[in-house]
């Protein structure tokens, strides 16, 4: 069992959102998963849940809602004197796992927790307010703290428009626009760190009567003498990738490698289909390592062949992308909130067993992370719209290589073309008619 409140509150039972009706249920199960585990006293529970309006029998209206909500959640609602907890740990609560990775500095998997507004649905009620500034405090110091790391990963270019907008929605964060400031000034764009400055200032003195703190000012200074100790940092990146690398060379395929890139740039889901052993895991990698440099958050191989439960895609998902939160039972929206913003391109491997459910998801990873880019191989067809299908038959050349005493020799041999036909799905699903057969004449340039 799982409860999520950083964002729509949700009970998740194996895996599957259960619905909780009744608002008062739903707010006694919210404010229990605020501290999971601890006891909240019968006293506590009627002020937060009814404060002033209080019904004429405030105790057995208590054990009424108590006894609806057991019926959803069992056993797991305990009483225990002076009040009732509900026996579950912090990583069973999403606020729990994003309070503890917060503590271990664990920043970036901490953000992708957060799925919006935290105890929204509650927020006519003073205890899910105090307990959204709580969070949201937490939140934007996480936040602050990624965005530091990313500065001194040396991402200052592409983090100007992120840091932009946060300092718009927030102005008088300081360190936000220091940051801000920062990445400006990294970016050859000292003129808007100044101004930026400035504006802070005039808006810190008129709305509080407040001038920025000595940092900020030495930052000030530091950009108008130009000086070199704010120069972008030595990168220390991430990993941006985790494809593998071949040990033996691709044989032929030279025409599909060609339109793969093409097929990528005209949609953002490529299926190689074809039957088993074809060789559409090594077609697909090796046009993933040829795409990756276009991707700036790197390329992903996401191997499904090894998954049986529909239910673990996600899981998959984030541990290619090197999510780490063993204890999340949300690697769903671990996954799709770090997603939202990447640029980036995943090899869905071996999709066949778990089309239905895979299609789903990457439906759902492609609606909200534009700048994702997916191939997926599969024996079947995902039937996503907007797929576009590259049919994948053996590669002769490499049959005839692999059967060959000497392959290293036939390597050499005149092209045999494989048989390919690429077709597009429209946006309808239907098949637009774009189809075309490769042309082969390029010959094999690869060793
Ligand atoms: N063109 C090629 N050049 C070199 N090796 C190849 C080529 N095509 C396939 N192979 C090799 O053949 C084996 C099977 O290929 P691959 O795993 O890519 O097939 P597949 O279509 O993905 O099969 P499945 O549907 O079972 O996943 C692998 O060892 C792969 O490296
Ligand atoms: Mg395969």
């Amino acid at each position: 069992m799982e409860i999520r409140v950083l964002g729509p509150f949700e009970l998740v039972v194996d895996g599957r959102t259960r619905p909780v009706p009744g608002s008062g249920e739903r707010a006694l199960l919210a404010l229990l998963a605020s501290a999971p585990g601890r006891i909240f006293s019968t006293v506590r529970l009627i002020d937060d849940l009814w404060g002033a309006a209080l019904p004429v029998d405030p105790l057995n209206a208590l054990q009424v809602r108590v006894s609806r909500l057991r019926k959803i959640v069992g056993g797991t609602l305990i009483t225990e004197p002076p009040g009732y907890r509900l026996d579950l740990d912090q990583a069973q609560v999403d606020a729990g796992r994003f309070v503890r990775l917060v503590a271990e500095r664990r920043f970036e998997e901490a953000l992708a927790l957060w799925c919006g507004p935290p105890f929204k649905e509650f927020e006519d009620q003073d205890w899910a307010r105090a307990e959204a500034r709580r969070f949201e405090e937490l939140h934007a110091v996480a936040l602050e703290e990624h965005l530091e790391a990313r500065l001194a990963a040396g991402e200052h270019a592409a983090l100007v428009p992120e840091l932009t907008r946060l300092v718009n929605a927030a102005p008088l964060r300081e360190r936000l626009l220091g940051q801000l400031m920062l990445a400006l000034a990294r970016s050859g764009r000292a003129p808007d760190a100044l101004a930026a400055y400035r504006a802070f200032r005039r808006r810190l003195a008129d709305e509080l009567g407040l001038t920025p703190s000595e940092g900020l000012r030495q930052l000030e200074g530091a950009i108008l003498r130009e000086d070199g100790s704010l120069g972008p940092p030595v990168a220390t990146a991430r990993p941006s990738t985790n494809l593998p690398a071949p040990i033996s060379p691709l044989i032929g395929r030279v025409a599909e490698l060609g339109r793969l890139p093409e097929l990528l740039a005209r949609g953002r889901l490529v299926s190689l289909v074809g039957p088993g052993g074809a060789g559409k895991t090594r077609l697909a990698i090796e046009a993933a390592r040829d795409a990756a440099g276009e991707f700036r958050d790197g390329a992903w191989f996401v191997p499904l062949a090894g998954v049986t439960d529909p239910a673990r895609i996600p899981d998959a998902v984030a541990a290619a992308l090197a999510l780490r939160d063993p204890e999340s039972a949300s690697a769903r929206r671990m996954v799709t909130a770090w997603l939202a913003s990447r640029n980036a391109l995943l090899l869905v491997d071996n999709c066949e067993h778990l089309v239905d459910e895979c299609a789903r998801f990457v439906e759902e990873l492609l609606g909200s992370a534009a700048e994702v880019r997916i191939i997926a191989t599969s024996r079947e067809p995902l039937g996503v719209p907007g797929e576009f299908r590259c049919r994948s038959g053996r590669c002769r050349r490499w049959t005839r290589w692999r059967s060959s005493s000497s392959g290293l020799e036939a390597c050499g041999r005149t092209f045999l073309p494989s048989r390919v036909r690429m077709t597009s799905a429209g946006s309808a699903g239907s098949s637009t008619g774009c189809r075309w057969r490769s042309s082969w004449r390029q010959p094999v340039s690869r060793p």
